[in-house]
This record gives structure tokens, C-alpha cells and sequence, in this order.
């Protein structure tokens, strides 16, 4: 590839609109004719929202969800706040974090993000009690959930994303560090996307049964997207799930019944009643034998919003797999953005537990809520506005 990258490229967000906001400054090193163009990415941790929510997922990513030690009250939080709000500006932009111990890992340009989440217990402490934002519960069990307490609830996240590996560890590392006084680790997952094609452009990105995942997202920076997401302080809510796949009985499909459990074409995603991935789905389409060409439990027809009282959430997955010695278990880290959890995601997620086709080769075996704070200004702190 030779020339410029375009806007898109520099940027790779999930939406445009959001990338003007959200980001102060690439580099961009452009190749000789025969190498490729390297782009360089930060993103300002600064802005009305917490930048990543709206980010394309990154390559890399941990999340590290807390427990609160017994000591830790609102004033503690908020120490806690201001120190990871520090570390945050530091890392994000390729610095040492302060008191780093290992200064050398943190390097520019690898669009280091990290969000930030409260867990219910947080809104049952001591002059916290009235401020959990609308609709914020714990999401209740689900009768396919086979939940395991090593992968569920939480009192605080972390997630970290990047295109590097190795900075999401070096800063996990470190915010993990400084909150030591106030809380240890629950449980930690890490995860991986690809959301750039060949071309360096940004394309929807696949989970591990080879499915287009993210196509049906309301898009950033629209108005429609904007109800989905924020609530009324910039803030919105986090839903984690950790889904095992089952992709040996998942193989053992073919292609066309892969394709009906979603109802989408495995080739570019597009609905099993269009070409391309963009295209509408048509819920009203049947054959030649007058069968619906989306099926009754599509989880593509399940989970629309035309099916569900107009309701929507923003999905953004990120694929793992977990290592036991010669086994292995592959699956998706599910997170799904929403303003108010208990109106928007827990009654798409009670319809898909009853019906969805998917669920013979799917399994949550984990399962977290988070209030995800609005973001903070270059002279404020997160979560200032719930903890100062
Ligand atoms: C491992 C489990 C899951 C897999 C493999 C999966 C996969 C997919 C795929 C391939 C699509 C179609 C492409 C797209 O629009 O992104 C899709 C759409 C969707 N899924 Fe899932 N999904 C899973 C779990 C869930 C859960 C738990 C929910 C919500 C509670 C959900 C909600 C949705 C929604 C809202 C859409 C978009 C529908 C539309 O408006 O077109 N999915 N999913």
C-alpha cells in the first residue's frame, strides 16, 4: 500500500463522528513503495464519555474486575479514582505510569484505552445508596446460564484495550498495583478482535464460529445510538458475559445450518434475505415452500430491535480462548453497552435464554455488571461526579 492512509484508516474507530472527538493525534510513518504504512494511534482519555465504549474493540484487551476490600468507603474510592485517573492520562498517551516499575514497557501509539466500572456493591455503600444510575441491577440468572463464581460479579472493572499485547499488560500491571490498598482481583479475562480488514480499513470483525459479529450495532455518534448508550450524566452501564462455544458440535454443522441459527450468510454477513452485510433484514421473506427464510428462532430475528419493542443495545465482543494443559475451551467475551440495563438489555437477554437457536452450542459461564461513569477533563478525575 502506498500514498496516505485515509481518515478512516488513521482513525479505525467504530464511527467517525466519534473519532473526531475522541482522538488527539496519530502518527503515521509512511512506507517506502513496498512497505506497508504503519498508523500510529492515541486516544485522549479526555471528553464527555469514557472514549473506548465507543472505539472499534481493539486488538487486545484484560478486564480485571474487584473485589473492595472491607475497609474501602466512598473517600477510599475516590482516592482510588484519582490514582487510576492519573495512571489512565499517563498510559494513554506512552508514559510511565507514576512509580512505574517497569517505565520502559509503556510506549505511544499502540491506542491504549482503559474504562473503568462500578459494580453494584459500590451503590450499597455508605452515602452512595441513592446514587446507582436508572436501571442498574445485577443481571438475574438465566435458565441456560451454568454460571461459575470464578468468572461472575464484581465490584469494580478495569478493561484495558490496545493493539499491543504487551502495554495491556504493562498496564494492567500497574493499575492493578495501585489498587492494592483498596481492592483485589476477582477474576481477570483477556480477549482478542480483529476489527481492521487487509486493507487496513475497519471491517465488523468475527467470533470463533466464523460469524460477521457486530453488523446490527447502532452506529456512533447518531442519534439512535446515543439513546442506546449514554444516560443522562454521559455515563451508561456494562454487561459482561462470558459465553463458552461449543465448536465441536458447532463443526459439525454445515454451512447452510450454521447460517440459519443466526439467519445471516457466513461468507459477509449479510441476512440470509440480502447480499450485502449492511443490507435490512427482511423478517417477512419465505421460500419456495413458504418457510420463513429467517427462522421463527433466528438469533438474528430474536435479538432485532423490530422484534423486541424497538429496544437495542451496543454489543462489542471480544473472542478468547482459556488453556487447560492439551485442552482448550474457546468462547466470547460478550459486552453489551446500554443506558439502562433493566428496560434494555435483561428482557432481550430473557427472550434469546427462551428461544434463541444459538443456545445449543452456547454456554455463559460468567456473568458481570458495571456502571460505567462518564468521562473526566483534563482538571477532573473519573467518577468525580458519583465520589467527590
Ligand atoms: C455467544 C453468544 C452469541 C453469539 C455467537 C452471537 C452472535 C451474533 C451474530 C453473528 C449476530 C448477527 C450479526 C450482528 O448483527 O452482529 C448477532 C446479532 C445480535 N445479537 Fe448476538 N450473539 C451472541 C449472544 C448475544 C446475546 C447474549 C445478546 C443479548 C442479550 C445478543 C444480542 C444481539 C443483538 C441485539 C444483535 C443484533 C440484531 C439486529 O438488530 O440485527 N447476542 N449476534
Amino acid at each position: 500500500m502506498t500514498g496516505r492512509p485515509s481518515r478512516r484508516q488513521l482513525f479505525g474507530y467504530a464511527g467517525a463522528a466519534a473519532a473526531g472527538a475522541a482522538v488527539t493525534g496519530g502518527a503515521v510513518a509512511l512506507g517506502k513503495e513496498s512497505e506497508p504504512v504503519v498508523v500510529a494511534r492515541e486516544i485522549s482519555p479526555y471528553g464527555d464519555h469514557q472514549p473506548a465504549v465507543v472505539a472499534a474493540s481493539p486488538k487486545h484487551a484484560e478486564l480485571v474486575a474487584f473485589k473492595l476490600l472491607r475497609g474501602t468507603d466512598k473517600a477510599g474510592l475516590g482516592r482510588l479514582m484519582r490514582l487510576w485517573t492519573s495512571d489512565i492520562v499517563a498510559l494513554t498517551a506512552g508514559r510511565p505510569a507514576p512509580g512505574d516499575t517497569a517505565p520502559e514497557l509503556a510506549i505511544p501509539g499502540v491506542a491504549l484505552t482503559a474504562t473503568v466500572g462500578f459494580g453494584p456493591r459500590v451503590f450499597t455503600l455508605s452515602g452512595l445508596t441513592d446514587r446507582a444510575p436508572r436501571g442498574f441491577i445485577d443481571v438475574p440468572a438465566m435458565s441456560h446460564d451454568r454460571l461459575q463464581p470464578v468468572w461472575t460479579s464484581g465490584d469494580l472493572l478495569v478493561l484495558v484495550g490496545a493493539d499491543d499485547a504487551v502495554s495491556v499488560v504493562h498496564a494492567i500491571g500497574r493499575l492493578v498495583a495501585d489498587a492494592a490498598p483498596f481492592a483485589k482481583p476477582l477474576w481477570r479475562q483477556t480477549g482478542f478482535w480483529n476489527s481492521t480488514g487487509p486493507d487496513g480499513q475497519p471491517i465488523t470483525g468475527r467470533n470463533l464460529f466464523n460469524q460477521v459479529d457486530g453488523t446490527g450495532n447502532p452506529t456512533p455518534g447518531t442519534p439512535d445510538f446515543n439513546s442506546t448508550v449514554w444516560n443522562e450524566d454521559g455515563g451508561t452501564t456494562l454487561v459482561v458475559r462470558r459465553i463458552k462455544l461449543n465448536l465441536k458440535t458447532w463443526d459439525e454443522l454445515t454451512r447452510s445450518e450454521q447460517e440459519r441459527a443466526v439467519g445471516r450468510k457466513l461468507s459477509n454477513g449479510a441476512p440470509l434475505t440480502g447480499a450485502t452485510e449492511h443490507d435490512e433484514l427482511d423478517l417477512e421473506a419465505r421460500d419456495a415452500d413458504n418457510r420463513l427464510v429467517i427462522a421463527k428462532n433466528a438469533h438474528a430475528r430474536l435479538s432485532h430491535h423490530s422484534e423486541n419493542d424497538g429496544r437495542r443495545i451496543f454489543r462489542k465482543g471480544l473472542n478468547y480462548v482459556h488453556d487447560t494443559g492439551a485442552t482448550r475451551e474457546s468462547g466470547l467475551i460478550f459486552l453489551s453497552y446500554q443506558a439502562d440495563l433493566v428496560s434494555q438489555f435483561i428482557p432481550l437477554l430473557t427472550r434469546l435464554d427462551a428461544a434463541d437457536a444459538l443456545n445449543e452450542w452456547t454456554t455463559t459461564i460468567g456473568s458481570a455488571a458495571f456502571a460505567i461513569p462518564p468521562g473526566f477533563r483534563e482538571d477532573g478525575w473519573l467518577g468525580q461526579g458519583l465520589l467527590g
